[in-house]
């Protein structure tokens, strides 16, 4: 028959390819190995377990038929990430009560109508950070550092009420330190066998203290609510305190709010922080887009005009400029699938039950078959003339199916206001001519990125 074996690169005995796997930016390390893989596609053993990578986008298309494949938690660095955020919606397996139940109550909170009703958070935060730039004029600014106390702030005051006040302080906030160790931490349980995991005593500690750490500061979060502290009740908290699921008629339990809470504080600020940082930095190398987003800033938003909702909507050139930055710099690296049964991609690649199949944003986002000049950062590509002639599984940065982004349109809102606010008032200098030094953690993040900021009315 037709079957062709899925190419590997060379192991060793016994103990696979794990030794080869790097500790810091693996994700990185199998997009280089794409390279050596011209059918799109390769095979790998880590720790035990047998992985396949695709990025072809024809494979990719097939990947993402969920009559055939789902998102699979076993196997993956989410089985570990469950410890802190246990069956929230980011980590529940497909088949949890708790998965649905999440899913339905809500969704509504997350449609394009329900993004007006965050708006104001959204502004002040945004406002918050324009404060603080403003009064570092003409030093330099750590670009990532501010944009995740941006993104944190965001979704903690527009989701659950709670002010972080990331500005008003000179560190990040213990969360953070506690969520970036957690993170490493499960990602190097992922990669390695469970008796080197047993045998680093203190690190459990220290991951045990993290996530104490994140769950008390969630708990309170909870607490201030059922006391009556706090805002609206009808946002996220208020949704999951009260709503019950239509189809169960049951509503969320404590431990489930808990580890969701825990999940939107994570998964609802790490990925547009990298999104800005990236989007700052594709501006920085592209002066001619820049001087688009800054036409396209001065005509919708003169002089010190506040933006409203239904300006931040018009905008064409800003999206644009997001979209691409999300296709050149997935912040999410790399998200996983399984077949439900042995199938066969490809016409010739078997594939058996529950194998863990790893789809690479990097290679699939840049793939020659679907992208023309795939390295170049091009905001035409999205006008809607071109993009009708994309390959329709090409560019996955919000993931795929049921299980993609909840946040996505929280994300865009947010992100278009965060640009468009920022270009308003401010220029960029890269004085210290920075060089990208991608950091992992299940996210990716430029690491070190300072610019001087300047305002633009004084120097214009
Ligand atoms: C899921 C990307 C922002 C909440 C996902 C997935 C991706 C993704 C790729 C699927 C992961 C997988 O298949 O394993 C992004 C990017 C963002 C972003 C690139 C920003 C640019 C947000 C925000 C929120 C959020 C702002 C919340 C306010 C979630 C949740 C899930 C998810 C809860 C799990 C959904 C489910 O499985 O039911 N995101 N995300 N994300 N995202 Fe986002």
């Amino acid at each position: 028959n037709d079957l062709r074996p899925i190419r590997s690169p060379r192991g060793v005995p016994f103990l696979g390819h794990t030794p080869q796997i790097p500790s810091t930016n693996p994700v990185a390390y199998f997009g280089e190995l794409s390279q050596q893989f011209p059918e799109g596609l390769y095979g790998l053993e880590i720790a035990g377990i047998e992985q396949v990578f695709v990025w072809d986008p024809d494979l990719v298309a097939e990947v993402c038929d969920e009559t055939r494949f789902f998102k699979q938690i076993d196997k993956t660095p989410l089985a570990h990430v469950r410890d802190y955020t246990g069956a929230g919606l980011f980590t529940a397996h497909q088949h949890e009560e708790e998965w649905g139940m999440a899913h339905r109550v809500l969704l509504p909170a997350f449609s394009q109508r329900a993004m007006k009703g965050y708006y104001g958070q959204m502004l002040e935060i945004a406002q918050n950070l324009v404060g603080k730039w403003e009064r570092k004029e003409g030093q330099p600014v750590n670009i990532t550092d501010d944009y995740t106390r941006l993104t944190l702030d965001t979704i903690a005051l527009s989701g659950f009420g709670y002010r972080f006040d990331s500005f008003a302080k000179e560190d990040l906030h213990p969360f953070l330190k506690a969520l970036l160790e957690a993170l490493v931490e499960s990602l190097r349980r992922s990669q390695e066998l469970p008796m080197m995991t047993k045998m680093r005593k203190a690190d459990d500690r220290k991951y045990r203290a993290n996530i104490q750490l994140m769950r008390d500061l969630v708990e309170s979060v909870i607490k201030e609510r059922r006391e009556g502290k706090g805002t609206a009740e009808d946002d996220l908290l208020g949704l999951m305190l009260e709503a019950t699921d239509p189809e169960t008629g049951k509503g969320l339990d404590d431990d489930n709010v808990r580890d969701q809470v825990v999940t939107f504080l994570i998964a609802g600020h790490e990925t547009t922080s990298g999104l800005l940082s990236f989007a700052t930095y594709s501006l920085m190398r592209n002066p001619q887009v820049l001087a688009q987003a800054y036409a396209e800033v001065d005509r919708l938003l003169p002089g010190d005009t506040v933006p409203d909702y239904d300006t931040i909507m018009q905008m064409d050139v800003i999206p644009r400029i997001l979209e691409e930055t999300l296709r050149l710099w997935a912040p999410i690296p790399m998200i996983g699938k399984s077949p439900i049964e042995d199938t066969v991609i490809g016409g010739c690649y078997e594939l058996k039950k529950g194998t863990q199949v790893n789809l690479l944003e990097g290679p699939l986002h840049t793939h020659p078959k679907a992208w023309d000049r795939p390295e170049e950062f091009d905001i035409e590509r999205w006008l809607p003339e071109n993009r009708v002639n994309h390959h329709p599984h090409a560019y996955k940065p919000f993931g795929n199916g049921v299980r993609a982004c909840i946040g996505r349109q929280f994300a865009l809102t947010e992100a278009r206001l965060a640009l468009a606010l920022v270009l308003q008032k401010f220029k960029f200098a890269d004085t210290d001519d920075y060089k990208m030094d991608v950091k992992e953690a299940l996210t990716r993040k430029p690491g070190g990125f300072e610019l001087k900021v300047r305002s633009r009315r004084e120097h214009e």
